[in-house]
């Protein structure tokens, strides 16, 4: 499906953006998890999370929607059961990486995961080979792809250095960890930190001690059972990020953006539009924070004029999602923007240096490709044509925001693929712009 996004006028109101993804996310997998019934406020209905329940009920959990809320009646963490079909992740890269963590202990079961076109491209040798030192056996096509089967088994700890600066990774080894001694996971720099949090709150050993390089080691260890009252699912910062950047850069924008997650690992967005010198307001998390709730705020963003900035590797976890915005800001600062040290955008839901690179040429922007990263000479304008969403959300939502921002307007080619994790975007925009 295409859809149209002309030069907007001024973007003005309150909003509440949808729910989280990552914490919809864990909220339906620990909730499947745990031994007594979970209550789950504002999960997120979209494609990607959807997927999620369906994985948890096909593994025995029960779903009920009840007074707008979900009740998750889980298996306990020792009792999923294997289906006699494979488990279907749609196009959740979240859901394909952590489960495996809960499934390798399964003993005696196997469980096969496949899923979209999209996902069958993304590796999964990064969970397997920390999986496979645990004592679990992973087999995929060609040993780094799905479709691909978990053999559950009884596992050991061990101490995972990861070679990437990734939550689904690291959140995949601490579920796995959950039935060992001690299982450690130590990060070069810190990524966002829920899986940590909602095991904390639902009673699991867990440790975190800041490492040298900068990142955490996170520890936990034998849980007989995990309990975990509630979760409340904020507004998802990454899906804000949308419509930050569209009251940044469209003309005299003022809006506010209700109950938005503002975990300190989620924020590096908005720490870098404050050095853009964009004028967005919230009250921040500290960074360094670790307590077992989610803290949210409301973001009051308003346009004004922003200059160029350099992010850099460290920055880089912190705003994953949010990096192809930089790229459209950049169009509009003055001065270059440089992203460094982010290859990992090449294995998202499509190569985002490529995709957003040629997207936002095709639009007009002074756009170069680095082998990790990009460049972009602001030029305070962006003509505007079409962006071809390559079946990415993000790719799809960017394309948007371009449109309203533009001269000419935006013509997304697959707009469909927002429905991931914002399907109701245009409508929002339309109440805003009326
Ligand atoms: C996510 C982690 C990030 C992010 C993805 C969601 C999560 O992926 O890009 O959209 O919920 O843990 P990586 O861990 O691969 O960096």
């Amino acid at each position: 499906m295409n859809m149209r996004f002309e030069p907007s006028g001024p973007l003005r109101g309150r909003l509440a953006v949808p729910a989280d993804k990552s914490i919809s996310h864990r909220a339906a997998l620990i909730g499947a998890m745990a031994s007594e019934p979970v209550r789950v406020r504002n999960y997120l209905d979209a494609a990607d999370t959807n997927s999620t329940l369906a994985a948890v009920q096909q593994l025995g959990a029960i779903v009920e929607r009840r007074d707008g809320e979900l009740v998750i009646r889980g298996c306990g963490l020792r009792n999923a059961m294997a289906p006699g079909k494979p488990i279907d992740v749609g196009n959740a890269g979240t859901l394909m990486r952590l489960l495996p963590g809960w499934l390798s202990f399964q003993q005696g079961a196997s469980f096969e995961l496949d899923g979209d076109e999209s996902i069958r491209r993304r590796p999964v040798d990064r969970i397997a080979e920390p999986l496979g030192r645990m004592g679990a056996r992973i087999e995929a096509r060609n040993g780094r792809f799905p479709p691909f089967t978990v053999h559950g088994a009884a596992l050991t700890g061990i101490t995972y250095e990861l070679p990437v600066a990734s939550a689904q990774v690291k959140s995949c080894v601490l579920l796995a960890g959950l039935v060992t001694d001690a299982t450690t996971v130590a990060e070069p720099v810190p990524s966002r930190d829920h899986t940590e949090r909602m095991l904390a709150a639902a009673g699991a050993p867990i440790e975190r001690s800041e490492c040298q390089a900068g990142g955490y080691t996170t520890t936990v260890g034998n849980t007989d059972e995990l309990e975990l009252t509630g979760v409340d699912v904020p507004g998802d910062p990454s899906s804000a990020a949308f419509l930050i950047a569209a009251g940044v850069l469209v003309r005299d924008s003022r809006l506010v953006l209700e109950r938005v997650g503002v975990n300190w690992t989620r924020a590096g967005f908005l720490r870098i539009l404050e050095r853009m010198g964009a004028i967005v307001l919230a009250d921040l998390e500290p960074a360094g924070t670790f307590n077992p709730h989610e803290p949210v705020a409301d973001i009051d963003v308003r346009n004004a004029p922003i200059e160029a900035t350099t992010v850099e590797a460290e920055e880089v976890p912190l705003a994953i999602d949010e990096l192809p915005l930089v790229a459209l800001l950049g169009c509009f600062a003055d001065g270059d923007t440089v992203v460094r040290g982010a290859g990992e955008l090449r294995i998202k839901e499509s190569d985002r240096i490529a995709t957003v690179v040629d997207g936002l040429r095709g639009l007009g922007a002074e756009i170069e490709a680095l082998p990790d990263g990009f460049v972009v000479t602001g030029t305070g304008r962006l003509r505007g044509g079409q962006l071809e969403s390559h079946g990415d959300h993000r790719l799809a939502l960017l394309g948007a925001v371009a449109g309203l921002a533009s001269e000419e307007g935006v013509e997304v080619v697959g707009m469909d693929a927002a429905a991931v994790s914002y399907p109701r975007f245009a409508n929002d925009v339309a109440e805003l712009i009326a």
